[in-house]
């Protein structure tokens, strides 16, 4: 496995916050800070703050996410965003399967597979999140854990466009709770993912599939995460909301 086959990518979740005022002002003082990144920098902001996010990023190397979209094109849905719809506003990547739309809003490996289906279908990037509980990992099923979401996930996905897809490996007992992975814990999930992919496609799609770790990743303990080898890059939800760690993030991730 190479690591220098893969380019990390470093994605904010910046979850239910910022207003679109409040997210120019984030991205304005962000842009010069990334501006020489070595990394993809990309930023997964709320559907009302797309537009200011697209707009405030033209011509700059921060690329643009939304943080769902729902698997049917269009119809009698209140409340979703469907893919076409980002794809029409210039919207590049989706964040599928977050620990927190789990969790709260009732998604499943099943509906998982289908945004994930629908998010290619038109032509956007999914990072989709996979990720154990506390209660999996103290019963030893994170691994049986992380295969079934990924399997079901990629239920029908081609080994070509799997190059429109990220895996984010985000143990849901680190998100938001200051409690990180240690390296090593992080990095062997993340190897197991990228087996999984050798198993299920080739050894040459595992070796270029970039697999990000997520869960309390900050400007201090990015440096060590992503130096794993099966590390690439980070989905970092509160410290993408402070221009000044993000960037540090983004740095760790450029050596
Ligand atoms: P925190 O970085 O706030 O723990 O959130 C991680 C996350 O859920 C990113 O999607």
């Amino acid at each position: 496995m190479n690591k220098a086959l893969r380019k990390a990518v470093i994605a904010g979740n910046w979850k239910m916050n910022k207003t679109p005022s409040e997210a120019k002002a984030l991205i304005t003082e962000l842009k010069p800070l990334v501006a020489n990144a070595d990394c993809d920098v990309v930023i997964c902001v709320p559907y009302v703050d797309l537009q200011v996010a697209l707009e405030e990023t033209a011509g700059s190397n921060i690329h643009v996410g939304a943080e769902n979209c729902h698997w049917a094109e269009s119809g009698a849905f209140t409340g979703e965003v469907a893919a076409p719809m980002l794809k029409e506003m210039g919207v590049e990547y989706v964040v599928i399967g977050h620990s927190e739309r789990r969790q709260y809003f009732g998604e499943t490996d099943d509906t998982v597979r289908d945004r994930t289906r629908a998010a290619l279908d038109n032509g956007l990037k999914v990072i989709l999140c996979v990720g154990e509980t506390l209660e999996q990992r103290e019963k030893n099923i994170t691994f049986e854990t992380i295969a079934i979401q990924t399997k079901i996930a990629l239920t029908g996905v081609s080994e070509a466009e799997l190059d429109n897809v990220i895996i984010a490996y985000e143990p849901v007992w680190a998100i938001g709770t200051g409690k990180t992975a240690t390296d090593e814990q992080a990095n062997e999930v993340n190897h197991f993912i990228r087996t999984l992919i050798a198993d299920l496609y080739s050894k040459e799609a595992a070796d270029k599939f970039v697999v990000q770790y997520g869960g309390s990743m900050n400007a201090g303990n990015a440096e060590g995460l992503v130096a794993q080898e099966d590390i690439d890059g980070g989905l970092i939800g509160g410290a993408s909301l402070k221009p000044a760690d993000f960037a540090k993030i983004v740095e760790a991730a450029s050596k």
